[in-house]
């Protein structure tokens, strides 16, 4: 299998690429922080024997513990079959049902407690508290509906382009009790993005919701679905239904008028359904629970393909002993349901738990800086979960605000990108008012769940550090030649994975190719190899390993810019703007942000003849809004004379990402062009 070629260097906190030796350099140690006795003493997992039991000569056997979280119809044959790597199957022979165990096996204990607090963006509006009995009677409605009025059956595909309100988990689960594929595009993408998906999953229904709230404004969701239908059909592809929930139930909150035939007003369609019971179908374990697509090397999202059995038990396992849910736990993570976070640790991990989970419609500092911790003081929220970006946000924002509300936290979750250790240490003493115990979870949508995190009651916590891989991921750092680098060596390498684990997806959807490529290829020690210790994992991103055996993530090793912890391709937002007919180049670059972390600036030239204009730049960054989203949207488009290129007619990026960050481009004397430095430099805010 051909190798990639070798990446000799990482990007650094600032997005600029520096070299392993500079980031050993810039490493600096934190001390530690302890977990309190508290927490420890009511903790899911404090028996450190599970390192023992979880070895690599112990392994697939320990995941037997995760499977046994969940209820079966039929229990496996097999816990891993390795017959076609990197394809691993799990719990092979096993028949389960994703909504029974996030539902249904939790009525006869818990009915009365709630499962979903809906918590709207208006303050004004009521909250909602569904119980398990309530979620049970309205995700078999909806199933009902999706199979009789749809007829949806399972292995089918769906998109949903959801907002955050208890619908989308309803929506989720009433899919899964069929067997139905669910893919939830983010909702705060664009209609194009989401036809890609739709076309991409050839999804026959659409669900979506006529409206949200966010930042005050009620939004004209319903929109979208009519964009994402017409550029469907640019590509060939038909939707046979639209099916659009009501966000004020009775009465419409778009303007945008509904198409005869083709939309349905879920809420109207339900009453038909009412009372109606929908038997789960018992699926085959390694049947596809959902795809989420998510940005890669290329221009095109690709498909994550994760299983029911697997995926479930591993969300599960790691909600309760890395999340510490308990039944009796208000559990709140903060992130969208349109990023796998939210799939696996606001719906299948938490419910499957029998937790009561909480969706916030809005934005977080919306309409101040206290919101969240209003929300949390009122729901006597226990277990917080969010992201550096938020948590930069609400300390620039209210950093005294915390300390006004009467709520504990015992538990808090950061996710999605690095953590500076000041941010932490704000998290930790007034978010935590210093006796929640903080998990820094590094992990990706291919990933299912938690890869690195310390387990709370068990490992002291390092400001910065993600930890060492959780019970059971064997984590490993490769350099480019595929030599291990040992803890503590001060360098910097690929961040690898040893063993398969049951959260990890099955394939990109469609391209398998592609999943064996860009994960494995890379080091597989033998193609024809169907052992496991052959195919370790790569997750593309670089890191270091301090001598306590705790991993420093130090960022994307691809074409990536992690903005506000969600993954966009540089490749698709230049394809955006090239759409363009102006444009003939266009190159995107990572700047450090102080809120989102990293935020692209987007550099074009122009076809000769035309002159730069706010025009144009206003023009190319409408684009790429209306290809992706809003979250895609250029800090700035810098219209330069000539991209700074290679002999060989590579554009530098590096070059170009140096003076975004305002450091030093290094040496550009052998570029072919080094005198367009100076001009793209004067032009650079
Ligand atoms: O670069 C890593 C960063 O986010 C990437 C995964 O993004 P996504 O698939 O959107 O999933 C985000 C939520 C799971 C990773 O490749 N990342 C994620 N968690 C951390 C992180 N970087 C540093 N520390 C983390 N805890």
């Amino acid at each position: 299998m051909a190798k990639d070629k070798p990446r000799r260097q990482v990007s650094d906190q600032q997005g600029a690429e520096i070299s392993e030796a500079q980031i050993a350099v810039h490493w600096q140690e934190e001390g530690y922080y302890s977990p309190a006795k508290d927490f420890i003493a009511q903790a899911n997992l404090t028996d450190k024997g599970v390192f023992k039991r979880f070895t690599l000569d112990k392994f697939p056997g320990y995941y037997k513990e995760f499977a046994a979280l969940l209820d079966w119809y039929k229990k496996w044959d097999k816990i891993l079959d390795t017959g076609k790597p990197p394809f691993w199957r799990w719990f092979v022979g096993g028949r389960i049902n994703a909504s029974y165990n996030c539902v249904d096996r939790h009525l006869a204990r818990h009915k009365n407690k709630t499962a979903i607090h809906f918590v709207p963006e208006p303050e004004n509006e009521a909250i909602q508290h569904l119980t398990y009995q309530e979620l049970f009677v309205r995700v078999n409605e909806l199933a009902a509906l999706l199979r009789e009025f749809c007829g949806l059956k399972s292995g089918d595909r769906v998109t949903l382009h959801m907002p955050m309100v208890a619908e989308l988990p309803i929506t989720m689960l009433a899919c899964a009790r069929l067997g139905v594929i669910h893919s939830q595009v983010f909702s705060g993408f664009s209609g194009k993005a989401c036809a890609d998906r739709i076309t991409d999953s050839e999804s026959r229904v659409l669900i979506t919701m006529d409206g949200y709230y966010r930042a005050g404004k009620l939004l004209d969701h319903k929109e979208k679905a009519d964009i994402a239908v017409a550029e469907a059909a640019k590509d060939g592809f038909k939707l046979d239904k639209v099916l659009v929930w009501q966000r004020r139930p009775g009465r419409s909150s778009s303007p945008t008028p509904m198409v005869e035939g083709r939309d349905f007003v879920v809420n109207d369609v339900l009453v038909k359904y009412r009372g109606k019971r929908v038997e789960p179908v018992q699926m085959p374990a390694e049947a596809p629970l959902f795809l989420m697509y998510t940005s890669g090397t290329t221009g095109k999202p690709k498909g994550c393909q994760h299983s029911i059995g697997g995926y479930l038990a591993y969300v599960t396992w790691t909600s309760k002993m890395i999340q510490d849910i308990h039944p009796e736990d208000v559990y709140w993570c903060m992130a969208d349901i349109g990023w796998i976070t939210g799939h696996s640790y606001i719906v299948y991990g938490p419910l499957a738990l029998a937790a009561s989970s909480v969706v916030y419609e809005g934005v977080p500092n919306y309409p101040d800086a206290g919101r969240p911790w209003r929300i949390a003081e009122e729901l006597g929220v226990n277990i917080f979960h969010t992201s550096p970006t938020a948590i930069r946000a609400l300390r620039k924002d209210g950093p005294d605000e915390p300390a006004k509300y009467h709520y504990h936290f015992k538990h808090m979750t950061t996710v999605g990108e690095p953590i500076e250790p000041a941010v932490w240490k704000w998290y930790h003493k007034m978010v935590g008012k210093g006796e929640a115990v903080i998990v820094d979870t590094w992990w990706q949508t291919e990933n299912g769940g938690f890869l690195c995190s310390t387990v709370p009651a068990i490992h002291k916590m390092k400001p910065g550090s993600a930890g060492p891989g959780i019970p059971g991921i064997h984590p490993v750092i490769y350099d480019d030649e595929g030599k291990e680098l040992p803890a503590g060596s001060g360098k910097a390498g690929n961040i690898c994975i040893r063993n398969p684990w049951p959260g990890g997806f099955q394939t990109i959807w469609k391209d398998p190719d592609r999943f064996v490529k860009q994960y494995y290829a890379r080091y597989c020690r033998n193609p024809k190899s169907k052992d496991w210790r052959d195919w370790p994992y790569m997750a593309g991103d670089g890191a270091v390993q301090a001598k306590d055996g705790y991993y420093r993530i130090l960022g994307r090793i691809d074409d990536v810019i992690n903005v506000a912890g969600h993954r966009l391709g540089t490749k698709e937002i230049e394809s955006a703007a090239l759409i363009c007919p102006e444009v003939v180049e266009a190159a995107v670059v990572p700047v450090a942000d102080p809120i989102k972390g990293k935020v692209p600036d987007l550099y074009v030239s122009l076809k000769p003849g035309l002159k730069a204009s706010e025009e144009i730049e206003k023009k190319i960054s409408a684009s790429v809004v209306s290809e992706i989203g809003a979250i895609a949207r250029p800090r700035h488009v810098i219209i330069v004379p000539d991209m700074p290129k290679t002999r060989s007619g590579k554009i530098m990026r590096r070059v170009l990402a140096a003076i975004s960050n305002r450091q030093d481009p290094g040496d550009v004397s052998t570029l072919a062009n080094p005198e367009v430095v100076d001009k793209i430099k004067a032009l650079s805010r």
